[in-house]
């Protein structure tokens, strides 16, 4: 590794390329099982390399799976039938039923989208950077801005993978409910790009891990790869994210839009977990085996989105080393509650689906995500469940 001080005699930009270089290689060398490199190697090219999410075009991803039909028609899976039933009666309106009149201000200490406690002052304060009181609202402000930039991002790729898990899933009543998640993510991916277009002003760039998460999953052939990279991981991880946010805005409008994407959400992994506990049950050791370790590879590139470079490149670059701004987001007390509930609700359902082995526990142990194992997991769990946590 080369030390900070050869870093911080280059120019930034490349200062900034060698430690793409260094996170890409990071991931690759962590992962030991040497079939999830292969699979993951192009898309962490792709996402932390050559950046194709930041380019400014669009980004043409070519999938590869087979649509499934079935003429027979068989009412095949009661319990999915049941939910899109529950999903059709649930359909609500973004336009009509969220109040787009609230004046919103996003550095209004009254009514703070996120708290003030997100900006983690006492890390900062250890590098010797002291922000003001309008310094701390502008940081609250872009730092909210880039949060919910990311999860709209995840809401196009949800959008694309519900479409593509409803050609490939194999029961058809999966594939009634399929569509209705279709629906459900295209009025998410509506209400919170026009919460940050018209109420916050400022959106992000899709941030680099998450870019790589979706490439990975839009191109995968696997049917339940797509599911399990979706469904559990990057919905599961969104439902803890987005209960802790409702939880702690003060912000009205985003409030009610966060009470109605959660139900839906709590819909999208219950659906998750009910495929691929079936699913996973006909596999061969060899499968779930290599399932585990994917699974294991992507929940860490999830966690280690949320050190959001975008935000530490527009405010601290120069002022202290990536390295150092990772550390203080890792310590963060607010950003480690974050993390915290979201893998609180995604660890049972890895165990319920049957990817948590004690070979693979033991990894997660290692870095400090297995304190959730025994929890209970979304068939289990209501929206209520959810709004309450
Ligand atoms: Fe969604
Ligand atoms: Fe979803």
């Amino acid at each position: 590794m080369l030390p900070d001080r050869a870093l911080a005699s280059m120019p930034s930009p490349a200062a900034r390329r060698v430690r793409d270089v260094f996170d890409a290689m990071k991931v690759a060398t962590r992962v030991e099982n040497k079939k999830v490199l292969v699979d993951l190697a192009p898309s962490v090219a792709r996402g932390l390399l050559l950046k194709e999410g930041k380019q400014g075009e669009p980004v043409p991803m070519r999938a590869s799976h087979e649509a499934y039909f079935d003429f027979r028609y068989q009412g095949d899976y009661p319990e999915m039938y049941e939910l899109y039933r529950r999903a059709v009666q649930n359909q609500w309106d973004g336009d009509r039923q969220l109040d787009w009149s609230t004046d919103v201000d996003p550095q209004n200490p009254e009514k703070p989208v996120f708290p003030i406690e997100l900006v983690p002052m006492e890390g900062l304060a250890a590098h010797g950077i002291h922000l003001d009181h309008a310094e701390q609202m502008r940081f609250v402000s872009d730092f909210s801005c880039w949060l919910l930039s990311q999860f709209m991002h995840g809401e196009q790729g949800a959008l694309f993978a519900s479409a593509q898990v409803t050609e490939c899933v194999r029961w058809t009543d999966g594939k009634f409910y399929g569509a209705t998640q279709v629906m459900d993510e295209a009025r998410h991916l509506e209400v919170f790009l026009r919460y940050l277009e018209s109420k916050l002003g400022k959106l992000y760039q899709v941030n680099d891990n998450l870019f790589t998460i979706l490439d990975a999953l839009m191109r995968d052939s696997r049917w339940d790869m797509k599911f399990l990279g979706m469904q559990i991981m990057v919905e599961g991880l969104a439902l803890g994210a987005f209960s802790m946010m409702y939880q702690s805005t003060r912000e009205p409008l985003l409030k009610e839009m966060l009470r109605y994407v959660i139900q839906d959400e709590a819909r999208h992994v219950h659906y998750g977990v009910l495929a691929l506990k079936r699913h996973f049950a006909e596999l061969s050791p060899r499968e779930l085996r290599e399932r585990e370790d994917w699974t294991f590879e992507v929940a860490c590139l999830m966690r280690d989105r949320f050190l959001a470079h975008e935000i530490y490149d527009e405010w601290f670059a120069g002022h202290m080393t990536r390295p150092q701004w990772d550390q203080v987001m890792s310590n963060s007390p607010f950003l480690t509650q974050f993390r915290q509930t979201m893998f609180k609700r995604l660890v049972p359902n890895l165990e319920y689906i049957g990817i948590f082995s004690p070979r693979i526990r033991a990894h997660y142990d290692k870095v400090g995500l297995t304190q959730y194992a025994g929890g209970r997991n979304a068939s289990e769990l209501t929206a209520e469940d959810l709004l309450a946590a």
